[in-house]
């Protein structure tokens, strides 16, 4: 087994963030930049049609923070720019994440999510013989598969992935958890759960039934909506992560969740209400929008977390309840109709090809 300098502590940081243009990268970004001027934050995304720079406006100019367009697939250009940083850390965020695109076109999820987090785990290895470096992998409770109706997702739950993209974030923790049996990397993997909250790309379950419900379209809920997620506000999954990557044991899983099972159609009736409190709708007109659709194939039933490890190890407690959570989120898409026009446009992915060249 290779041997790796033990660990600084944590003073002053180059800190490697994939996919830090998406819906919960961004948030880190946002929280950690102003938080930590001292560490220098470069954000690496290629920039898919999840990724928003308008995001990261807040922290756009900010001296300590750097956007870089690097796909994670390709391994030349990963290797390039690691040694350009010299990370200490890497958090890493990015990912092909929606479970319908992967039922359509999983190419991209095994590309991004196996390859890429190889090409990440290598570049890191190579940082390992010279410096130390830990790294923080993201992950998802959808590795676990389906619950029934009783029980928790604990870390030791045998991994059982029904997706494509499930099943490549499986291949991705595997990864994760070999390099650091094998080559003894200092690596920490947190599973979380269901995120909803602002700037999520309007395809999942949340935003979608938002827009939806605001814009008087269908509501398509599938199956027969009894299916359960456990629910956490994405800042508090941030949170969550730099307390684990601050006191986390390394080689180590923790399970993020904020203890917040809903049936799909219990979130979708509370979408509805609160769409109807902020525009002064009816609340059965809005109701009256859905629409049970045909299942999704694969559809895993239930998903709950059982956070007691983060909880314990870390100190980790959700800022938001589900309701508090979700207000923010309705009023983030009620209010900003420009961002929401933005991200539905090919004009915002004009843009970036304008301005940004990708790095290889
Ligand atoms: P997202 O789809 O909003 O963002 C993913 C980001 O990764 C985008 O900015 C995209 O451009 C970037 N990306 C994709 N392919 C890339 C590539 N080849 N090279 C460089 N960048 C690339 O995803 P998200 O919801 O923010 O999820 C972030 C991470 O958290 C993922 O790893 C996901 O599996 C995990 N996770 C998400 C949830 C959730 O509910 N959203 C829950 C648990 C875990
Ligand atoms: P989603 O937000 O896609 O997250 P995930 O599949 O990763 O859990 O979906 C959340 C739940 O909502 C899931 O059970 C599928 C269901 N769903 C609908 O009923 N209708 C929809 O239009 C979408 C996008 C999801």
């Amino acid at each position: 087994m290779a041997s790796f300098r033990s660990r600084r502590p944590l003073a002053i940081m180059n800190v490697v963030v994939t996919g830090g243009a998406g819906f919960i990268g961004s948030h880190f970004l946002n929280l950690l930049v102003p938080r930590y001027p001292e560490h220098r934050f470069v954000n690496v995304d290629v920039l898919t049609y999840a990724a928003n720079l308008m995001n990261l406006a807040p922290i756009a100019e900010a001296a300590n923070y750097q956007f870089e367009r690097v796909d994670i697939a390709d391994r030349d250009a990963v290797d390039a720019l690691f040694d350009r940083v010299q990370p200490d850390l890497v958090v890493h965020f990015a990912a092909e994440s929606h479970v319908d695109r992967s039922i359509h076109s999983p190419d991209a999820f095994v590309r991004t999510n196996i390859t890429g987090t190889f090409n990440l785990l290598e570049a890191t290895r190579a940082q390992a013989q010279r410096r130390p470096v830990t790294f923080h992998h993201v992950s998802t409770d959808e590795v676990f598969g389906s619950l029934g109706p009783t029980g928790f997702f604990v870390e030791t739950t045998p991994y059982d992935p029904s997706s494509p993209y499930s099943a490549s974030k499986a291949a991705s923790d595997h990864l994760v958890r070999a390099y650091h049996r094998t080559y003894g990397l200092p690596v920490r993997i947190t599973n979380c759960s269901n995120n909803y909250g602002p700037c999520q790309f309007p395809e999942k379950l949340i935003p979608l039934m938002i827009l939806n419900a605001a814009e008087g379209k269908p509501l398509p809920v599938y199956g027969e909506g009894t299916n359960v997620r456990d629910w956490l506000y994405v800042t508090d999954h941030c949170e969550a992560i730099w307390a684990v990557i601050q006191k986390g044991r390394l080689g180590e899983t923790y399970n993020i969740g904020g203890r917040a099972e809903k049936k799909n159609i219990d979130v979708v009736h509370a979408i509805c209400a609160a769409v109807a409190e902020e525009t002064g709708r009816p609340v059965d007109a809005l109701l009256g929008q859905i629409k049970y659709v045909e299942d999704r194939p694969g559809h895993d039933h239930r998903y709950a977390i059982d956070p007691a490890k983060v909880e314990r190890e870390c100190g980790f407690v959700p800022s938001e309840t589900f309701e508090s959570g979700l207000r923010k989120t309705v009023q983030f898409y009620l209010g900003n109709p420009d961002w929401v026009t933005q991200v539905r446009s090919g004009e915002y992915r004009a843009w970036i090809d304008r301005n940004y060249t990708r790095r290889s």
